[in-house]
């Protein structure tokens, strides 16, 4: 936590920010809480950088495209930063761990660069700023975050994201994660269930816990304790009606765990669970530690335990000796696994990973094509699946108004479908069976059996 810093009355008034995520959920629920905080010391939120007097960027350093629009976003706001100098200009998050220093030599205009470990010091270190007029950098490595989380901030009044681990211990060849979050720290169980508690006194009904490994929470504490235990204990919750976790990993997830989200009744049948790719030759370059066999007897475990059990994938093309033998294995994999839906990423060499010493040799054009090629396998698998949903009944958790059509209300079912359906505001935030009578491969459509 921030060591006492005494704000003046003067500092609390009339300040206000801008702020922009890139990047993963953790990160937004960083960018959340830095906010919450931020809130809480008078700052009000603006949705335009030239109204703020302090303009944030929390970043993503996961693939080169990500710091690319990080750097151009910087580069635009150089001219503002030269009619109003005291404007704050903050890089938060991944990119700023992994570049640090070099950001103010890239641009000298930023004030702050502040990493993923300490922008719970946010106001404090804007404090520092504006003091001192001098530009901050905190990046140090050892700290644990800990926030204590400003409940009524949160953006989804129902459904809430909780971290409870950090970091990634597992180096897989690609990723820039471990060097950027650091090594697994795990909240302690009566932490989360804490700060779960506070959500659901305050109205959520829903949360998603998070880690970037999330099946090795509890590694490090004592007791034994894994990711199943904090599930039941959560799931003895008064009040709370669902829990999901993500991101799953392979290697890490065990039968046990299986078992446990079979038996706990408010655990969603939904896992996100990457498999990067079905060719064994490439997993293991990738440093994943299982092969596609594995993979697809973990997941026909799952789906005989946990029947409607949704499962979502993430997949890498273009790594580093792809061959297209091993691409067509991908394609197996995706065609007999059936996902609901797929993340999709074409390889970006992250200086510092082991397979950035590998040749980046899968030309962007293969890498372009075999990237679309799986984007319309997904869809149409995705739109297949959909369709086995008309004539059912599920319950929807209604979260508000649809994005697409603000005289619609929409919510996820249990599997995170995305339902969206005429009804009256009074359903928002309570769990409503809908009987789905038209789909997309994105969205199902219905009509709330009660309003029939
Ligand atoms: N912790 C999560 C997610 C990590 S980043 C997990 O392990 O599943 C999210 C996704 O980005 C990864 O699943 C992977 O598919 C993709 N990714 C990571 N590094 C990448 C790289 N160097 N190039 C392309 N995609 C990458
Ligand atoms: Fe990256 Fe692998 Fe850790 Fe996921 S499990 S964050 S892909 S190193
Ligand atoms: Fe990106 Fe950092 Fe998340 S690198 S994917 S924002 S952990």
């Amino acid at each position: 936590m921030a060591d006492s810093v005494n704000f003046t009355n003067k500092d609390r008034q009339h300040k206000t920010v801008f702020f922009e995520t890139f990047g993963c959920q953790m990160n937004k629920l960083d960018a959340e809480l830095s906010l919450g905080l931020l809130q809480e010391e008078g700052y009000r939120i603006v949705d335009k950088a030239d109204e703020a007097d302090v303009i944030l960027f929390n970043t993503c350093s996961v693939r080169q495209h990500a710091e690319d629009k990080v750097y151009s976003h910087l580069g635009a706001l150089k001219m503002l930063k030269k009619r109003h100098p005291e404007v704050v200009v903050g890089v938060l998050g991944c990119m700023a761990q992994k570049d640090g220093e070099a950001i103010f030599k890239r641009m000298p205009h930023v004030d702050l660069v502040c990493g993923t470990r300490m922008f719970s010091r946010l106001p404090e270190l804007l404090l520092t700023i504006k003091n001192q007029g001098s530009h901050v950098l905190a990046i140090d490595e050892d700290q644990i975050v800990s926030v204590k989380r400003p409940v009524a901030y949160r953006p989804n009044f129902y459904q809430a994201f909780v971290t409870v681990m950090r970091g990634c211990d597992n180096f897989c060849s690609y990723c820039i994660v471990p060097y950027v979050r650091g090594g697994e720290i795990s909240r302690t169980i009566a932490d989360v269930k804490e700060e779960v508690q506070s959500l659901v006194s305050n109205g959520c009904k829903e949360v998603t816990l998070l880690g970037q490994n999330i099946n090795s929470y509890g590694k490090g504490l004592a007791g034994g304790i894994t990711l199943g235990h904090l599930l039941s204990e959560l799931n003895d919750l008064d009040g709370l009606e669902r829990i999901r976790f993500v991101t799953s990993h392979p290697a890490d997830m065990s039968r046990d765990l299986i078992r446990t989200m079979s038996r706990l009744s408010k655990v969603c049948e939904h896992l996100h669970m990457p498999a990067q790719s079905g060719s064994d030759r490439i997993l293991q370059e990738m440093r994943r530690g299982y092969t596609a066999g594995y993979y697809r007897d973990l997941i026909s475990y799952a789906r005989e335990l946990i029947p409607y059990i949704a499962v979502a994938s993430d997949f890498i093309v273009g790594f580093p000796g792809e061959m297209d033998e091993d691409f067509q294995e991908t394609v197996r994999l995706m065609e007999d696994i059936r996902f609901q839906n797929c993340f999709i990423f074409k390889y970006s060499p992250r200086t510092g990973t082991k397979a950035a010493e590998l040749k980046d040799d899968v030309v962007d054009e293969v890498k372009r094509a075999r990237n679309m090629k799986l984007l319309e396998l997904q869809k149409s698998i995705s739109l297949e699946q959909n369709r086995k949903m008309i004539g059912r009944k599920v319950e929807v958790l209604v979260e508000g108004a649809s994005k697409s059509d603000s005289h619609k209300l929409s919510g996820r079912t249990r599997q995170n479908h995305i339902v969206v359906f005429n009804g009256p505001a009074v359903l928002v935030g309570r769990l409503v069976n809908v009987v789905i009578h038209e789909v997309t491969d994105l969205t199902l459509y219905g009509k709330p059996e009660d309003c029939s």
